[in-house]
């Protein structure tokens, strides 16, 4: 009895040792796939790989975009919205050029019309400095012709004289015509009415005069005026080119 049971024993135990050395074999391989990259790892990388990209185009697309509005400080500060258009410069290089919403673009620069507002000449070139730009400074015929254009089509009644206060003054120095953004005055291109200026020792401020029946196709419409008379302020900034 005592034998076999000793007998039984030992049996029972030489197979233990077989099951322990046999058990690290069977989890041997769960141990060894650590050393492969699991799967979230890729994952991850991929991931931190998109993260850079998005990264990269918002530091090279991004950025200098914003670096491109602050160029163009001249423009009004609070603007909703832009109107752009393309224009063909030079070498047939298209150029987008904006301005904002209520202004006018013509060539580079864009033109803000108070037509419902008269004022003295100075508190018209503070308005516009207000929106930063300055009174309108007209230097080529062409830009003489736009304005008369525009401003003829604002005007409801012909007959009646109304003044478009010009960026032009001789306040410094009397006799001597000054554009308020210090473009040189070029008689050759300034548009006098007839025997204008005048009374150079109190006229010291310079208006566009419309209607009072004049030809429709009189180009020459400037007049120097007392700077205590109102009128309505021609603002001109230069257009945002994107
Ligand atoms: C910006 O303009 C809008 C409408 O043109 C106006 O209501 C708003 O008060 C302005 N904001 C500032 C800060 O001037
Ligand atoms: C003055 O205006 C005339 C006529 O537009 C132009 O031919 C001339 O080049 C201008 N002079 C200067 C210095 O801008």
């Amino acid at each position: 009895m005592a034998s076999e049971i000793t007998y039984a024993e030992v049996k029972f135990k030489d197979p233990l040792p077989s099951e322990e050395a046999k058990a690290p074999k069977e989890k041997s391989p769960p141990q060894h796939e650590p050393c492969k990259p699991p799967q979230w790892l890729l994952w991850l990388i991929s991931g931190l790989l998109l993260l850079l990209c998005v990264v990269l185009l918002v530091v090279f697309f991004v950025v200098p975009h914003q670096q491109n509005c602050e160029e163009h400080k001249a423009l009004p500060q609070n603007i909703s919205e832009w109107l752009c258009a393309v224009r063909i410069a030079e070498e047939e290089e298209r150029v987008w050029t904006c301005c904002p919403k209520g202004w006018k673009l013509f060539r580079t620069s864009c033109y803000y019309l108070s037509h419902d507002t008269a004022r003295p000449w100075d508190a018209s070139e503070k308005n516009c400095i207000g929106m930063g730009s300055h009174l309108v400074v007209v230097d080529t015929e062409a830009e003489q012709n736009f304005l008369l254009n525009w401003v003829k089509g604002r005007v409801s009644d012909q007959k009646e004289i109304s003044n478009y206060c010009l960026g032009l003054n001789s306040q410094e120095v009397e006799g001597q015509w000054c554009w308020v953004d210090g473009t040189l005055y070029n008689k050759s291109a300034a548009f006098w009415m007839p025997e204008e200026p005048n009374f150079l020792n109190s006229e010291k401020c310079a208006v566009m005069q419309m209607g009072g029946n004049r030809a429709s196709s009189e180009k020459k419409t400037w007049n120097n005026v007392r700077c205590s008379l109102w009128c309505h302020g021609i603002c001109e900034a230069a257009a945002m080119k994107i």
